[in-house]
């Protein structure tokens, strides 16, 4: 059987040599030591076996990406480790839904996403995960490199591992991968079928891998929190099964236990409408089609009708009515309270009287949903922002397929296609595709086998998706009756962390 070579698309690999394959070799690993600034301000002293790259399928398509690395403490400011119990923090840099390796790391948290436009993907070897700080609050995420309220870097791989957890970090196909013959073989499912396979891995090696592979807990911001979300949402969902067969994934569970999600760039068919709803307001660096906007806030209004949802602590239905008072409400005045009580009574002075949007009385932040999107000011994207009618943005390209670079997914964009494509269908099998690449699917069929424990972050600032769309997960997976940790950071942009030690205590407490 043998005869056939390695990675053949045939069949001649019975399970067992696939199985087989993808065995985990405890006794092959590095030693390394690295010295981690810990979300407080500590520094921490941390000794750990480094595993790989290891390719988690049998078949793989493209190794450079199909592969992960696992770090494992064994002792933290000389104090030995046991992490043969630990969570497992399985954290994803992609950003952009671009491809993400892991193919050159040689220590934990040097992921690389391939950039959009010159991010700051994060190569940080030993030593610490206080880079520089930047004076924005906006940063390209991916390379799990994150900015706290500080402008500190944030590394959530490093902080994990200085917590004594297991950390995972997958390597993920993405949009941009083309072979030979000029196919787009990493546009969707492609990433969220490489992070089951990769969750996949590890479930088949469960008695030979350090940690407790069912205390999985998936990381990710923008495009990866997307993609941890869906991981969380879609666990052992068969919607997947035949890339995962194709690919020789291990015939094992795909589940995870809680999935953390920064600023997720998800339910993409409905993004545009959404976007609409929020930022519709919002003036652009270019012109934008009222006419647009208009037709898009409309489509809002009727699938959050759909929807079915009720705010949280008793607020009622969410709809385009109350929408926006439910932001302000719930999410944006607890979000400033917070920030304000933090600051001295001098910042705080200074603030106030740059932004009289706002009132701040008795530790209570009063302003309007107008004020606040004029505070917010420009955004970040044109109308529509996701679906554009010339074909030329991320998502377009995600949804690629064959030689095609980009195709439309929402009747919309189609009907106001300018390139040519009028009268085509949308791309082949898209609501099988995007369904694929939705969580509010899986939540909407209940998937019983779904994550039930969720931190949901996003900047209040952050322009890049509606504040609905993160809010919307929330509110779903909340009515399923999952513990759901949802927040947003005041005037912090895309790409924002500002609670990472919040969310390690979150994680100790799962276990
Ligand atoms: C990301 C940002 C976007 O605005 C988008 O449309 C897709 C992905 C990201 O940062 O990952």
């Amino acid at each position: 059987a043998g005869a056939c070579g390695s990675g053949g698309s045939n069949s001649s690999g019975t399970t067992t040599s696939a199985a087989k394959g993808l065995d985990f070799d405890a006794s092959t690993f590095t030693e390394k030591t690295t010295t981690i600034t810990t979300a407080g301000g500590a520094s921490r002293k941390v000794a750990y076996r480094f595993y790989g790259p290891i390719t988690y399928v049998a078949k793989s398509v493209d190794a450079k990406y199909q592969s992960l690395v696992i770090s494992v403490p064994t002792s933290i400011d000389g104090k030995s480790v046991d992490a043969r119990n630990a969570p497992i923090v399985f954290a994803n840099s992609v950003g952009g839904y671009m491809p993400a390796s892991v193919a050159d790391s040689t220590g934990v948290g040097e992921s690389q996403m391939t950039g959009m436009g010159g991010g700051t993907s994060s190569t940080a070897t030993t030593s610490t995960s206080a880079a520089p700080s930047t004076s924005g609050t906006e940063v390209q995420s991916g390379g799990n490199s994150m900015l706290n309220g500080m402008g500190k870097m944030v590394s959530i791989p490093q902080l994990a591992l200085a917590e004594g957890f297991v950390v995972v970090e997958p390597g993920a196909r993405g949009r941009s991968l083309t072979n030979s013959s000029g196919d787009y073989y990493g546009t969707a499912p492609a990433a969220i079928i490489d992070l089951k396979a990769a969750v996949r891995y590890l479930r088949h090696n469960k008695d030979r891998i350090p940690g407790n592979t069912d205390r999985i807990v998936s990381t990710g911001t923008s495009a990866g929190g997307a993609l941890s979300a869906l991981l969380g949402a879609s666990g052992d969902s068969d919607l997947y099964t035949a890339e995962l067969t194709a690919l020789g994934a291990a015939d094992a569970s795909d589940t995870i236990h809680a999935a953390g999600a920064w600023c997720p760039i998800t339910d993409l068919e409905h993004a545009d409408m959404a976007y609409e709803f929020c930022w519709g307001a919002n003036p652009y660096t270019s012109t934008i089609d009222a006419a647009v906007t208009k037709d898009l806030a409309a489509q809002f209004t009727t699938y959050q009708k759909s929807l079915n949802l009720q705010g949280r602590n008793g607020f009622g239905p969410l709809t385009a009515d109350t929408y926006h008072n439910y932001l302000l409400d719930q999410y944006l005045k607890p979000s400033a309270e917070k920030y304000l009580s933090g600051l001295s009574e001098t910042d705080r002075t200074t603030y106030l009287k740059a932004n009289p949007f706002l009132n701040y009385t008795g530790g209570k932040a009063t302003f309007t949903w107008d004020g606040f999107v004029d505070h917010v000011g420009t955004r970040k994207k044109p109308a529509p922002a996701f679906d554009a009618f010339d074909l030329s943005l991320d998502i377009n390209n995600l949804f690629g397929e064959g030689t095609q670079k980009a195709r439309h997914i929402t009747r919309y964009s189609q009907d106001h296609d300018t390139t040519g494509l009028e009268g085509r269908p949308l791309a082949t099998d898209t609501t099988r595709r995007l369904n694929q690449m939705n969580p509010m699917h899986h939540i909407a069929e209940k998937n019983p086998h779904r994550a039930q424990h969720w931190w949901i972050r996003l900047g209040t600032k952050d322009s890049d998706t509606s504040l609905t769309i993160a809010t919307n997960l929330a509110a779903s997976l909340s009515a399923l009756g999952d513990q759901v940790n949802h927040l947003m950071y005041w005037d912090q942009g895309h790409g924002s962390n500002d609670d990472p030690a919040d969310f390690l205590t979150w994680v100790h407490e799962l276990a």
